[in-house]
């Protein structure tokens, strides 16, 4: 019944589209709503409707569990498939959506004007962009779109409160962005620490050692000043040489235009690995990000990221991504177009391609609670993919302990810790993408021996359940935790991280040419990322397949590597207090790429 009609409608398209009836007889319905703008945000002004929005459509996976089991049974050492990674086509297959799902969502594009040449598909065919203006957009979802403006930025966005679908199309589309999400990027990078001129750090006279945590002798200094031979001293790699040819890249990820200034790399190198000067990475814009060479244009994330990042795995070559959207946006300016948080745009290219850097750093996220559970599925969805074709997909954890990523935020943190849903309920926020269960959360130490850093960021998923593999590691941390301690804080049900951490304060860069300290998980997922790498250098020299997703690997046995920090900071009163010490579920830091894997 619902294909003859569909038939039928699909005839008179060109007298249709003239009405733009949406699906006429069908019930319209509503696909999603929140109960107001989260906080920050308030109505500004309707949005002008021939302002253009780029609308992301995506498709439900109905094979997605299919995924889900391969990416457990290749993802387990103790499984007989493991590493036996899906190629592009298999991986593909298993996103697609069902053709009933491509046919009638077609159908009612068409209704509305939008041809298969107005339309970018993704190379699973699991997500529809479409650029439409705003105008067309309230008809076809039937809704009302306003300017949102952020109180304390001036950002504006243009969303919506509520959308709706014909009845008929919501089991065949998981979701439509922009509409109701608020969702802004921040970068992970903790300022405290930050300063033009490198005080000498400490008095230890040049030649002095301390143990590290790999039992061996590690200079001194590297308890002050971290630098890429530090961390090599440190979890044990320094002896260990990567190989140029052996198929490993390193991936890197910026957004936010933050670009990797090249002379700064090089001034790095030669500082703290002469044998790298010279040698360059590849960068990919995505979304028409960024790589802007102008010294001022330099960005310290970025060249944090790729100064660690390519330093510490050289000659093993690196890959930076430079994704483009969600620019803070002038609402007057007829030619901007507003478009959603840009993890899909770069899951979307990344997936894309035929292959794809084994590990890959992130360092940048947001709330949990910002990014509409749908949207945060279908990312996270994404990152499961990535990790069945063999990529380890590591995030730094965030720079505001249990708080929503900031780190020294001006308010006190009691201030800043409630739900967004217009109830204001206290609780601790947790990070996304972090607090995916597929990708793998690098939180921050700091000296040596080493302590949890008191911004470190972690946290229990209020959006996905805590996946099989830390029951173990989460319950035993559970159960140290004073009858309700935290209690209606936290979801002691939902998938907890940081899985891993690593050093994360004192990282010595260059940064517009200066010598720069810089601090915060930024700087550990860089480095944590490195080190695996390194194993997966080690692997593919070895004729292995590369260690791919690793959170399975490392609460099963990839622990017994890896140094368990138990310490929480003393400086830190605050903090100190409301931080859970999920430090303590795992919090490891050491690799060991020679003995290992
Ligand atoms: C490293 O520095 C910290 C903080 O200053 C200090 O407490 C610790 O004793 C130092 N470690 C060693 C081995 O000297
Ligand atoms: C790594 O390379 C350096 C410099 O070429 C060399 O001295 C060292 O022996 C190499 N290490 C290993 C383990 O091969
Ligand atoms: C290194 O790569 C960047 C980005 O692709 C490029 O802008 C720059 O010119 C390259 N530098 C050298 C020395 O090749
Ligand atoms: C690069 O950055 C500089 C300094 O911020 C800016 O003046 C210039 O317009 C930028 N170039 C491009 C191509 O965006
Ligand atoms: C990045 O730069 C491009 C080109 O200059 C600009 O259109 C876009 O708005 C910028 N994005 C952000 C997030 O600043
Ligand atoms: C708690 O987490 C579970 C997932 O483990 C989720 O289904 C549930 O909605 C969460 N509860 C709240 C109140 O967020
Ligand atoms: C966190 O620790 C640093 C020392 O590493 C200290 O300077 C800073 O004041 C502490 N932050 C807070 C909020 O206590």
């Amino acid at each position: 019944m619902l294909t003859t009609r569909l038939a039928l409608l699909s005839l008179p398209f060109a007298a249709v589209l003239a009405s733009a009836i949406p699906f006429k007889g069908f019930q319209q319905k509503v696909k999603e709503s929140i109960h107001g703008p989260p906080s920050g945000w308030y109505k500004h002004a309707p949005a002008p409707k021939h302002h253009m929005l780029e609308l992301k459509i995506a498709l439900p996976q109905p094979k997605f569990p299919a995924l889900e089991q391969h990416l457990w049974e290749v993802s387990d050492p103790s499984h007989a498939r493991y590493g036996a990674h899906l190629s592009k086509q298999e991986t593909e297959a298993l996103m697609a959506p069902h053709p009933e799902t491509l046919g009638i969502v077609s159908e009612w594009l068409a209704l509305h004007g939008l041809a298969e040449e107005d339309v970018i598909r993704s190379s699973a065919n699991d997500w529809v962009t479409i650029r439409v203006p705003v105008g067309l957009a309230e008809e076809m979802l039937t809704t009302e779109y306003h300017v949102y403006k952020h109180a304390q930025t001036g950002e504006s966005v243009i969303r919506t409160m509520s959308y709706s679908l014909p009845e008929i199309l919501h089991d065949h589309v998981d979701l439509i962005q922009p509409t109701t999400m608020f969702a802004r990027f921040k970068v992970f990078k903790s300022t405290l620490h930050w300063t033009n001129h490198v005080q000498p750090a400490d008095s230890s006279p040049s030649g002095s050692t301390i143990t590290g945590p790999a039992g061996n002798q590690v200079d001194a200094r590297c308890n002050t000043t971290i630098t890429i031979s530090c961390l090599r001293q440190l979890y044990n790699a320094v002896d260990y040489n990567t190989s140029a040819t052996n198929g490993n890249v390193l991936g890197i990820t910026a957004y936010l235009n933050q670009s990797a200034n090249n002379m700064d790399l090089q001034q790095f190198y030669q500082l703290q690995n002469p044998s790298a000067y010279g040698s360059n990475y590849t960068f990919v814009s995505v979304n028409g990000g960024e790589n802007n060479q102008t010294y001022e244009a330099a960005g310290e994330e970025a060249n944090l990221d790729t100064q660690f990042g390519f330093g510490l795995t050289w000659p093993t070559p690196g890959t930076f991504y430079s994704t483009g959207g969600e620019p803070p946006f002038d609402p007057d300016l007829l030619e901007e177009s507003d478009e959603n948080e840009p993890y899909s745009y770069w899951l979307e290219y990344v997936l894309s391609q035929d292959t794809i850097p084994q590990s890959i750093s992130t360092s940048y996220s947001d709330d949990e609670q910002s990014v509409p559970r749908s949207y945060a599925t279908r990312v996270c969805n994404g990152m499961a993919a990535l990790g069945v074709r063999g990529v380890s997909v590591i995030f730094s954890s965030g720079d505001g302990g249990v708080g929503d990523g900031v780190a020294y935020p001006d308010k006190p943190l009691e201030h800043q810790c409630y739900s967004n849903d217009g109830l204001k309920t206290p609780m601790f926020l947790p990070m996304f993408p972090p607090s995916c269960p597929y990708v793998t959360a690098v939180g921050g130490t700091i000296n040596i021996p080493e302590t949890a850093a008191n911004f470190s960021g972690g946290g229990f998923s209020n959006y996905f359940c805590r996946p099989s593999y830390q029951d173990d590691a989460v319950l035993a941390y559970l159960a140290t935790l004073a009858p309700g301690t935290y209690k209606g804080l936290y979801n002691s049900t939902g998938r907890a991280y940081p899985d891993v951490s690593s050093q994360a304060v004192n990282f010595l860069i260059i940064y517009q040419g200066q010598e720069t300290l810089v601090a915060g998980t930024s700087c550990a997922a860089p480095t944590f990322t490195a080190f695996v790498s390194m194993l997966n250098d080690a692997r593919l020299s070895a004729g292995k397949s590369p260690l791919g997703f690793l959170n399975p690997f490392l609460y099963s046995t990839g622990y017994t590597a890896l140094n368990d920090v138990t310490g929480v900071p003393t400086q830190d009163v605050r903090l100190r207090a409301s931080m859970p010490r999920l430090d303590g579920i795992l919090s490891l830091d050491t690799v060991h790429p020679t003995s290992k894997s």
